[in-house]
């Protein structure tokens, strides 16, 4: 299996004077937290893809870790998350058939979400994303800000990463050439059947400055 971990964005809701995944979390960047998450899931090869400045300081973090036989590269990443995630993709060799996509932003992401994912994976499926049932109720609004509908609470889902694809199923969803936030988006465009799997709340994308202190906290225990 191969895991793309994307870590190119700038960041700036988070309001840090570095890109988001190299801003420190207890000690350690939030890409190191990240890349220790992902490596217990014991991956044949891993992409890390950053800005193009901070490629050293990406190999420098790698350099720190404890591989296990991880065939690990990290390339630059581009202006859009897709276009990172092209970029990842292309670092992979042909042997891995699963590809995993992970926001490094998700740093506190526990191995069980990675190990549901992949059992999904293996057992058929084309493409698995976690996702955890939502508290609001959300609306879809036009661009005049008048509600045009109301989904039902239960069936919707907030999803995660990491998102599990078939690799020949992802390859295709983005040669497409659309943009989309989440690669699920790209590989449902395409016919491709998807399935939610159970998240984690601790599976947070770090955001804001608020999301920041609470995986502080969640990493303190608190
Ligand atoms: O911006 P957003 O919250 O969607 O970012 C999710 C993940 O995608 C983050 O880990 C971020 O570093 C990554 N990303 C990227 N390249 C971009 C934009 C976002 O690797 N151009």
């Amino acid at each position: 299996m191969g895991v793309v971990v994307v870590a190119a964005g700038s960041g700036t809701r988070l309001g840090a004077s570095r890109p988001k995944a190299f801003v420190e979390l207890r000690g350690a960047t939030i890409l190191e937290h990240a890349l220790r998450g992902v490596l217990e899931s014991a991956p044949g090869e891993l992409a890390v893809v950053v800005p193009e400045e901070l490629v050293g300081e990406a190999q420098q973090i790698l350099a720190r870790l404890d591989l296990a036989g991880t065939r690990a590269s990290v390339v630059a990443g581009g202006a859009e998350r897709s276009d990172s995630v092209n970029a990842g993709l292309r670092a992979l060799t042909d042997a891995s058939r699963h590809v995993l996509v992970h926001d490094a932003a998700r740093c506190l992401t526990p191995v069980a979400v990675f190990e549901r994912v992949l059992a999904a994976l293996r057992a058929g499926a084309e493409g698995v994303v976690p996702g955890v049932p939502v508290v609001d109720t959300i609306k879809v609004v036009d661009a005049s800000g008048h509600i045009v509908s109301t989904p039902l609470r239960k069936s919707l889902r907030a999803v995660q990463t990491p998102q599990g694809f078939a690799r020949d199923v992802l390859a295709a969803a983005h040669a497409a050439g659309a943009a989309a936030t989440d690669d699920a988006a790209l590989v449902e465009a395409l016919g491709y059947a998807v399935l939610v799997v159970e998240g984690d709340e601790r599976a947070l994308k770090v955001t804001t400055p608020d999301d920041l202190a609470r995986a502080e906290r969640l990493l303190a225990g608190a």
